[in-house]
């Protein structure tokens, strides 16, 4: 009886040689399938016993940045073995700093060439005095032939791959290759002939709608089977923690806010009862727009904040007793924090008067003029959020964030007495980094003043926060550096891999 295989087997099949290996490469060459295809067919023809596989390890190389330089301006130390030839007779002392400078290497260069000049059996290096022992064709030292080869794709000295890699002048990539062969009980099948299965490898429409599926023949997958990693797009992890975190808060019977990231000084600072001369509320912290001024502040509303702020809230109240301008509070910036979303929907502006109880949340970015390092980027994400209840504690808000972080894994939240201008009492949270034991800041937190609150006319408590989405990322997932997620120097394997698990 003739075997019947798969299309793609029976080409692969009838290409291979009983006395020649051929890699999947050759294959792919003689029969212009793709070389995935190749590897497919070749592995369901091995579990046939038709064909056998060997798989060769194979080395590749290739040249560093620096490698590259020195194939070029060749390696320190034949520039420097030059430089004493030039200055004089083999044998003879020089000066050191007289051969280097002879030598124009550059301070990197220089401590490359000291350690390799000796050792390579150029010379001698002793007591400020450099020699030269031996008469040779710079052009044929090992490791700079080597790296020529490695540069022209040539056969390269294996004696000198090592010290190369230790240099940090070339990159070994490891791969394997694969070569078939026909075993004698696929020689003696093909002998007979091949013919091609009517076995399908893909439903269509019509087979489902037809109904003919039912008694069609299905080729069998080998999941097994090498393939190229397929690196598709993906969800930044970011993002995916981002929209954990809005279920983790919905699930909490939180409502999501929205508004504007670029916003009016008034909903930013003025409502927080932050005073105009705040050091926070400068160009040092903030970013300010060059644009028109914000139109449509509640008048009433601003009549209000503008009496806290002077004259402070309430029969005992005590204002800043500072100017406040309204022009001042007109000013547009981009947020520095989400807070001023919670100003907008406490005030009613945002959809409507509130009555308690209430919860929002927000998941948004804010900026701030901060300096760059491991935990400070110029933008983030806040986790704002608050509660609107009658008697508030302290407990409610540390209960809140138990809660909410249990939700990630982190238990060991840590709680420090804290100021801000727009609440009282005020706690900073901090976690554990599950790497270096370090306590990071993660939040902010208080429950508002009266001088915030009366204005707005919410007459009840409002326990709030503003937490750091990257901060807590870093919690999860133990990097140490804000930077290894965003921007042009993150890792992108980090990106790729990171399972975001809540
Ligand atoms: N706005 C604060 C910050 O950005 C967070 C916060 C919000 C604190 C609400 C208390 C109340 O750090």
């Amino acid at each position: 009886m003739t075997i019947k295989l798969p299309q793609n087997q029976k080409i692969v099949f009838e290409t291979i040689s009983l006395t020649e290996e051929k890699t999947f490469d050759q294959i792919s060459e003689e029969t212009n399938l793709k070389s995935e295809y190749i590897s497919g067919a070749s592995f369901a023809l091995e579990e046939q016993g038709l064909i056998s596989i060997t798989t060769h390890p194979i080395s590749e190389f290739s040249l560093t940045d620096e490698g590259s330089h020195y194939l070029q301006h060749s390696l320190p130390e034949l520039r420097l073995y030059e430089a004493v030839r030039l200055l004089g007779e083999l044998g003879t002392k020089f000066d050191l700093p007289q051969a280097i400078d002879k030598s124009s290497l550059d301070k990197n260069e220089v401590s490359v060439a000291l350690s390799n000049y000796a050792r390579k059996d150029y010379g001698t290096i002793n007591q400020g005095k450099i020699v030269s022992s031996r008469e040779f064709d710079i052009q044929s030292d090992p490791e700079q032939v080597a790296l020529t080869s490695i540069n022209q794709g040539t056969e390269i000295d294996q004696s000198v791959i090592a010290r190369l890699e230790s240099r940090g002048l070339i990159n070994i990539n490891q791969l394997t290759k694969r070569s078939v062969i026909l075993t004698k009980k696929g020689a003696s099948e093909r002998k007979k002939g091949v013919q091609i299965s009517k076995s399908i490898t893909s439903l269509t429409p019509q087979m489902l709608s037809q109904g003919n599926w039912e008694h069609l023949e299905y080729t069998t997958y080998n999941v097994e089977a090498e393939a190229a990693p397929h690196i598709g797009g993906r969800v930044h992890i970011l993002r995916e923690t981002a929209e954990k975190v809005k279920d983790t808060l919905v699930s909490m019977g939180f409502q999501e806010m929205e508004g504007p990231h670029a916003d009016s000084e008034f909903w930013i600072n003025d409502c927080l009862f932050m005073p105009q001369d705040h050091p926070a509320r400068t160009h040092w912290d903030q970013f300010a727009l060059s644009v028109p001024p914000a139109q449509n502040l509640p008048p009433d509303l601003v009549k209000k904040v503008q009496s806290a702020h002077l004259n402070g809230v309430g029969t005992d109240g005590d204002g800043y007793h500072s100017p406040w301008s309204e022009d001042v509070a007109l000013g547009v910036d981009l947020r520095g924090h989400t807070t001023s979303l919670s100003m907008r929907y406490l005030s009613g502006q945002a959809i409507g008067h509130l009555e308690p109880p209430q919860r929002f949340f927000s998941v948004e970015k804010v900026y701030r003029n901060d300096t760059l390092d491991p935990t400070h980027l110029l933008e983030f994400f806040q986790i704002e959020g608050w509660v609107m209840a009658e008697n508030l504690s302290v407990r409610d808000l540390m209960g809140t964030f138990t809660e909410f972080y249990r939700q990630f894994g982190i238990t060991n939240l840590k709680f420090k007495p804290h100021y801000n201008p727009y609440t009282e009492p005020s706690f900073e949270l901090f976690g554990e980094h599950p790497r270096t034991g370090k306590l990071i800041e993660i939040g902010n937190s208080g429950i508002f003043r009266d001088e915030v609150l009366r204005p707005l006319g919410v007459t009840c408590d409002v326990m709030a926060w503003g937490l750091a989405l990257e901060r807590l990322l870093m919690l999860m997932y133990g990097f140490e550096d804000i930077r290894d997620v965003h921007g042009t120097l993150c890792d992108l394997q980090l990106l790729r891999s990171t399972e975001v698990s809540y």
